[in-house]
């Protein structure tokens, strides 16, 4: 195995607190890669020699994003229905049952080739891991196959049967939960490292939440959780009481919730694409980063809510309308998310870590959030191999 020594970088950003200030960033830099992982950062002057040199020409590196949250198993769009959101009408979970329609018609390869589409458009937006869920098979064998399929692409796959109750239940939502917590957990316990359940009115209660949830922990899963996303309710205090990794949206909080975040450690999940694609106010991300909560910034890419892919997206959403600092919101979306996902070996360029990263055809990281909707994104390795983009 050779070494890879990039140099010439203005600004590499380790998240190494041992590098000084919020993202550990250095000047005039350089990084050594060997064997996959990440074997020296430093200043450039001090570089080691290597078996093979690139020079940056002064751009910037940054570890590759963590994008701790897509529904990417899917078939058709939704465009009709954001095009009516986008005139009054307002965002309902009940799409989901016409994805779930959709989905159970296609064939294995179709699916397959829409979760790549997918995720190669992620690597050129720089993304290095992404967490896959399932959720509109909602059959044992549908969603035994969407785990199978986002297993292909990730090792983060997420089991979510419990995204809604399918019509085919809607008389005994009690009977689906039993099967969601029976023969179709059976079915994906293998394939599956996480199960997820999306606490909301219309979708299922904190007693049926916690019943799925925990039939998943006592399978070897573990549990991180769809929560408060269309109203105050109990998905965060039930994220906090099984111990999930993380609650996802939390668009809105109380006073209540975020001390339970803080003091559990459970990370909030934030998705602002969702809040920019459903017209929704955005979560008070300033009031949870302030009262030491774990932020980690997700695309949440799927059909309906939200349709983009795009974590420098969310960056500069998260900057321009949550009130989060540039650094803040890089952290959270490397870091952030590799905390998320219980990932210590991403979401930073230390030794010994993945060599997952960025390349930005800009000095900078602000960059990101300063030119929103450019393509910045020049390389995005993985694991030290480059995905040109
Ligand atoms: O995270 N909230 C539930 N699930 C998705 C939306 C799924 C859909 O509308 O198809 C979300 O926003
Ligand atoms: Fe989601």
């Amino acid at each position: 195995m050779s070494t890879l020594l990039l140099t010439g970088i203005n600004s590499l950003v380790t998240n190494d607190p041992a590098h000084g200030g919020p993202l550990g960033e250095l000047h005039d830099a350089a990084v050594v890669i060997d064997g996959g992982k990440i074997a020296w950062v430093g200043q450039r002057r001090d570089a080691p020699a290597a078996d093979t040199a690139r020079d940056l020409g002064g751009r910037a590196v940054i570890p590759g994003f963590v994008d701790s949250h897509s529904h990417l198993v899917f078939a058709g769009d939704r465009a009709e229905e954001f095009a009516a959101r986008m005139t009054g009408t307002p965002y309902s979970a009940g799409g989901i049952r016409t994805t779930v329609a959709a989905t159970r018609e296609a064939t294995d390869d179709q699916l397959t080739a829409n979760v790549a589409r997918l995720v190669a458009e992620m690597r050129r937006q720089g993304t290095t891991t992404v967490e896959i869920k399932s959720g509109y098979g909602l059959t044992v064998a549908d969603e035994a196959r969407s785990l199978q399929i986002a297993r292909q692409f990730t090792d983060e796959t997420t089991y979510l049967g419990a995204h809604v109750v399918p019509l085919d239940y809607a008389d005994d939502p009690a009977a689906y939960v039993e099967l969601v917590t029976g023969p179709m957990l059976d079915a994906a316990a293998k394939h599956s490292k996480w199960i997820d359940v999306f606490v909301e009115r219309g979708a299922f209660d904190a007693d049926q939440g916690r019943a799925i949830l925990t039939a998943g922990i006592a399978r070897g899963l573990q549990a991180r959780v769809h929560a408060n996303q269309l109203g105050e309710g109990p998905g965060v205090q039930l994220a906090c009481e099984v111990g999930a990794a993380a609650a996802d949206h939390c668009t809105y909080l109380t006073d209540a919730d975020i001390d339970a975040l803080a003091s559990t450690g459970v990370v909030a999940g934030l998705l602002p694409a969702i809040e920019f694609s459903t017209r929704s106010p955005y979560p008070n991300a300033r009031r949870l980063i302030d009262a030491g909560v774990t932020v980690a910034l997700a695309t949440d890419c799927n059909p309906g809510s939200g349709y983009s892919s795009s974590m420098p997206f969310c960056i500069a959403l998260a900057v321009r309308d949550m009130h989060l600092t540039p650094a803040e919101a890089l952290w959270s979306a490397t870091a952030g998310g590799a905390t998320a996902l219980r990932r210590p070996d991403i979401g930073h360029l230390t030794p010994g870590a993945q060599a997952n990263l960025a390349i930005l055809d800009a000095p900078s990281y602000l960059h990101l959030a300063y030119r929103p909707g450019v393509p910045l994104i020049t390389h995005t390795l993985i694991a030290g191999r480059s995905h040109p983009v």
